[in-house]
């Protein structure tokens, strides 16, 4: 793997189950990190998440607002260069079609997909021919069998596609856009959401009945998002773009 000292990635929902083990793999690969999440004060901007690893930096960031992405941006352009983005931050919702709420429709489009965007917005015009930019879907996205897990699925469908129209767009100037879709991914303790589209009352209950849908039989570990998301960003994949890659254990493709 190419080492790129001095080369920043913003990872959104960085400390986040996920988004934390992303940060301490592009750590351990050189990148100086920003954990942008709407979960650290603004106080904190620029403090080093010693405790997470080294080279890592805490950014609060509330997607939602145009504003607070680009200050973010600005904080993580005070570290170098912007080599990357990892748009991680994310939020599910559920709900079957005699339930979805307003509030539940536009918060889970506001964050997972309009998010997103004002992201890739300000951060675009500051990256340089070999970035790249990987947006964290989820197979909910290919797959319709999750009870009430429809708003959730289809904003990670849409999510998907802009990952293909952006890197069309940016293909001209060498930055590469793709998409992770995990699986089912072990972040305990689960949301009452996450237990409802997995058919469970408890914790147990919802990964015995996901279990019955992975075909290799056991739940993804947030750290095995890591490794595949390193590979996006790096020099490894440089004739990758406008890809979805499927981290599930068989579910979408079995
Ligand atoms: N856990 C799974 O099984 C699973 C499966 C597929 C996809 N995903 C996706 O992976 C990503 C990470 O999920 P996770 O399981 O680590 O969940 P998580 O809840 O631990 O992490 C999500 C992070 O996003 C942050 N966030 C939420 N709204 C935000 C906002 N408006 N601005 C900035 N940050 C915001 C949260 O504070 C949190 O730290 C999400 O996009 C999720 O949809 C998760």
């Amino acid at each position: 793997m190419t080492k790129p000292d001095g080369s920043v990635v913003i990872v959104t929902g960085g400390t986040g189950g996920i988004g934390t083990e992303i940060c301490k793999r592009l750590s351990a690969d050189g990148y100086a990190v920003v954990a942008a999440d709407v979960a650290i004060s603004p106080a904190r901007n620029g403090e080093p998440l010693t405790d997470v690893a080294p080279r890592v930096h805490a950014c609060a960031i509330d997607i939602r607002d145009q504003k607070s992405v680009e200050e973010c941006v600005d904080v993580a352009r005070g570290f170098g260069s912007i080599h990357g983005v990892v748009n991680c931050a994310g939020l599910l919702r559920h709900g079957q079609i005699d339930e979805i709420t307003e509030e539940a429709m536009e918060t889970v489009w506001d964050v997972n997909v309009a998010g997103m965007i004002r992201v890739c917005r300000a951060a675009v015009p500051h990256m340089r021919p070999g970035g790249a930019i990987v947006n964290i879907s989820s197979v909910t996205a290919s797959i319709g069998r999750l009870r009430g897990g429809g708003i959730y699925g289809a904003s990670k469908a849409g999510m998907e596609t802009f990952t293909r129209y952006l890197a069309h767009e940016l293909a001209p100037m060498g930055i590469r856009v793709n998409a992770l879709a995990p699986g089912f991914i072990e972040v305990l303790p689960m949301s009452a959401s996450m237990r409802f589209i997995a058919s469970g009352d408890t914790d147990e209950e919802a990964i015995a009945w996901l279990l019955q849908h992975i075909p290799m039989k056991r739940m993804g570990q947030a750290v095995e998002m890591a490794g595949p998301t390193a590979f996006l960003l790096s020099s490894d994949a440089s004739y990758i773009t406008s890809q979805v890659l499927h981290a599930d254990g068989g579910v979408v493709g079995i």
